[in-house]
């Protein structure tokens, strides 16, 4: 059974879906069966993907890696999620954009961050 919040993946075509309402015991794309993203929270690979977050004056700001994740057209960060009690917030990125989102969101409100990047897949902190 599916659970709200989580992430699926067809690795045939590369569409990625969020359920937001429970109900089927698997998702179909491409027919056959989606992969769940079960995120990573260690980073060995060159790049940064683990999101840091960091309070400013404009908001909650969410920056992926330390050192900033490329933004290319075939390698990017395709967005970052805040995941609160009651809330998802999204903040959808293209290539050329700083991997980071400002979020109007407390920090003692966050449960979890997390990334979507589309050769690495799904990174949370
Ligand atoms: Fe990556």
């Amino acid at each position: 059974m599916t659970k709200v919040r989580e992430l699926y993946k067809c690795s045939i075509c590369g569409n990625v879906v969020e359920v937001v309402n429970p109900g089927a015991p698997a998702l179909v794309c491409c027919h056959q069966p989606m992969d769940k993203l079960d995120a990573l929270a260690q980073d060995g690979a060159k790049e940064k993907h683990v999101p840091v977050l960091e309070a400013t004056a404009a908001g909650l700001l969410a920056k992926v890696g330390e050192v900033p994740h490329p933004m290319e057209e075939k390698h990017s960060i395709r967005f970052i999620e805040i995941l609160t009690a009651t809330q998802v917030l999204r903040a959808e990125l293209s290539p050329g954009q700083k991997p980071e989102a400002v979020f109007a969101v407390a920090k003692e409100d966050v449960l979890e961050v997390r990334e979507y990047c589309n050769l690495h897949g799904l990174w949370k902190a």
